[in-house]
């Protein structure tokens, strides 16, 4: 089994202002040690980056955004593209997130455009994928979230498997306060890394990362870390507050050292 380096990333959604993103990507960094085995990113709204991009500089904690067009400009009304964040110093790229798939209407066929933009300008996707509740109380848990893997990157010039992050995210345990179990959100995860096998050879699927996201906490994070199909976990809420984000991320880095 190929060793994956943990990551920890925090989608803080729409919130903090540019002020207090930057106030707290300062402290978060005073508050970690620099030699954690794990890898961190901060996804700050749009107007935050330049602000948390300025307190991170030259540090080991990452930051990207939390969406893009496809495109490189053009008249996109309220739109941001992939050139424009990598000239913020963004490494990654939330794509796919259930809130944008939900609230906002993007499609499968829109998705993979983005990965792909991402993809060709060095921006690392983390591609986002999660069943309804009713899909999964329906038993069609893992032939859906299949479906949607094959949708957003299959085919698509995916040439290194450390380029691109996967995150579950169940929508029922979004902001829900309750998460998937374990050994539910493995299922899952047993069979994307067996899909992207078949496409790109199991050597491959085996650096692939892929992450947990939904109501992950201080309390929570041990029992899905210590699985080892989970490389990470994407964190809403418990992201935006100093304490429980230290805690997660110390936590994620502590339980995969000597696995
Ligand atoms: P919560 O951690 O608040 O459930 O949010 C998860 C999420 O949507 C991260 O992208």
């Amino acid at each position: 089994m190929a060793s994956r380096i943990p990551l920890v990333a925090g989608n803080w959604k729409m919130h903090k202002t540019p002020a207090e993103a930057g106030t707290f990507a300062r402290n978060l960094l005073g508050n970690l040690p620099n030699n954690l085995a794990v890898n961190v990113v901060v996804c700050p709204p749009f107007p935050a980056l330049p602000a948390v991009a300025l307190k991170l500089a030259d540090s080991w904690i990452c930051w990207g955004a939390q969406n893009m067009h496809w495109d490189a400009e053009g008249a996109y009304t309220g739109e941001v593209s992939a050139p424009m964040l990598q000239a913020l110093g963004c490494r990654f790229v939330i794509l796919g997130h259930s809130e944008r798939r939900v609230l906002f209407g993007e499609t499968n066929e829109q998705i993979r455009k983005k990965v792909e933009a991402a993809l060709s300008y060095g921006l690392k996707p983390i591609f986002c994928l999660g069943e309804e509740l009713a899909t999964r109380d329906a038993g069609e848990a893992e032939i859906f979230c299949l479906s949607q893997l094959a949708d957003g990157l299959e085919g698509l010039p995916w040439a290194n498997p450390e380029a691109l992050v996967i995150a579950y995210e169940p929508i029922w345990a979004i902001g829900a306060g309750r998460t998937a179990q374990p050994a539910d959100a493995v299922a899952v995860m047993e069979r994307l890394r067996e899909k992207i096998a078949s496409w790109h050879g199991r050597d491959f699927a085996e650096k692939v990362r892929i992450l947990y996201g939904g109501s992950v906490s201080p309390e929570s994070i041990g029992s899905f870390m210590k699985e080892k199909q989970i490389d990470g976990v994407l964190l809403g809420g418990a992201s935006l507050k100093l304490d429980s984000f230290s805690a997660i991320i110390r936590a994620a880095a502590e339980a995969k050292q000597g696995t």
